[in-house]
């Protein structure tokens, strides 16, 4: 049995990825300050894990939780790309400033390794496609940035102090348990959730961007294979499907599973919006030994399953 901490552990992703340690019966430890993670997540297995509220931009604070653990997985963050243009100093800070105390208090508790949520949107406005990790990073939003800046502390770190670390840029990760009613939360949900309540979706701009969407079993299967697979320190590594859809398409498809015929409203596009999306997974085939499991129409319609049975 090894011990691991979840930074963001009560958070969409990271509360699945605790359920799937438990499984394993591993034994973990959450961090998470609760701003956009909620205990509900974690309420089936609260007497089973050890539950730390804290926020990582308090390093005196985080220190003593990172004893005697093997493996850190830190996935605390203020995602969102729109958050971010809105306030770009406070995901600067939670984002690259926490990131760099949780590598601080990793290195110094002499953990096995961190495995660290990136994210697709570093690759930005590059237009090679598919993104493969060795393309130039264009960051076009201060949640790509920040999230870049992570990464390169990951990679320094193992330089410079030999902590083991590796980067997954996840590429739009969905799922159950990815909040619906939060503002700042992913597409899917949003839009399953409209479909559910009889409302109108919103495309920004003409709907033909494009996302490589990423059921969340498949990050957890990639970032519990990063934990311990051989090769993969100091590196950056894509986890996504190697499929993308548009939202054109990805409403084709919802209309068919709700047997409706939805005609979504247009907005005008995001700003620091990215237009196309799409993984190259070579890398986290070869260092990972991964293979995205769970494809994307399958990875909906359990989603929508979970919406149906959740959401009021
Ligand atoms: C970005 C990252 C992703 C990261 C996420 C964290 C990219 C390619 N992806 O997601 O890896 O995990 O940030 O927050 O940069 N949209 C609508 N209507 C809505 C909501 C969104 O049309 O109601 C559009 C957006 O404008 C965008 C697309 O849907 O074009 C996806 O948006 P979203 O789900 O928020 O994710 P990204 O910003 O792509």
């Amino acid at each position: 049995m090894a011990r691991y901490l979840v930074t963001g552990g009560s958070g969409f992703i990271g509360s699945n990825i605790v359920d799937e340690l438990l499984h394993r019966n591993q034994e973990v430890a959450v961090l998470d300050n609760l701003s956009t993670g909620r205990k509900e997540n974690l309420a089936g297995v609260r007497d089973r894990i050890a539950f730390h509220e804290a926020d990582i931009r308090d390093l005196d604070k985080i220190r003593p939780l990172f004893q005697n653990t093997d493996y850190v997985i830190h996935l605390a963050a203020l995602p969102s790309v729109p958050r971010s243009v809105a306030d770009p100093i406070t995901s600067n800070a939670v984002n690259i400033d926490g990131t760099l105390n949780v590598l601080v208090a990793a290195r110094d508790a002499k953990v096995k390794r961190v495995v660290f949520a990136a994210s697709s949107s570093a690759y930005g406005d590059n237009p090679v496609l598919p993104r493969v990790e060795t393309h130039m990073p264009r960051p076009l939003s201060p949640y790509a940035l920040t999230k870049l800046a992570g990464e390169y502390y990951c990679v320094m770190f193992t330089r410079l102090y030999g902590l083991e670390t590796v980067a997954l840029r996840y590429f739009n990760i969905f799922g159950p348990r990815q909040n619906p009613d939060s503002p700042y939360t992913g597409v899917l949900s949003i839009f399953i959730a409209a479909y559910l309540r009889g409302q109108t979706p919103t495309i920004f701009g003409d709907g033909e961007q494009s996302r490589d969407f990423t059921f969340v079993s498949n990050a957890v299967d990639a970032t519990l294979r990063a934990c311990t697979a051989e090769g993969a320190v100091g590196k950056v590594i894509n986890v996504g499907t190697g499929d993308r859809y548009t939202l054109n398409q990805t409403v084709a498809l919802l209309n068919k599973m709700f047997s409706k015929q939805v005609t979504p409203d247009h907005g005008p596009v995001r700003q620091g919006d990215v237009r196309e999306s799409h993984a190259d997974i070579t890398l986290a085939r070869q260092f990972l030994s991964y293979e995205p499991l769970v494809r994307f129409e399958d990875g909906l319609r359990r989603t929508a399953d979970w919406a149906r049975a959740t959401l009021r």
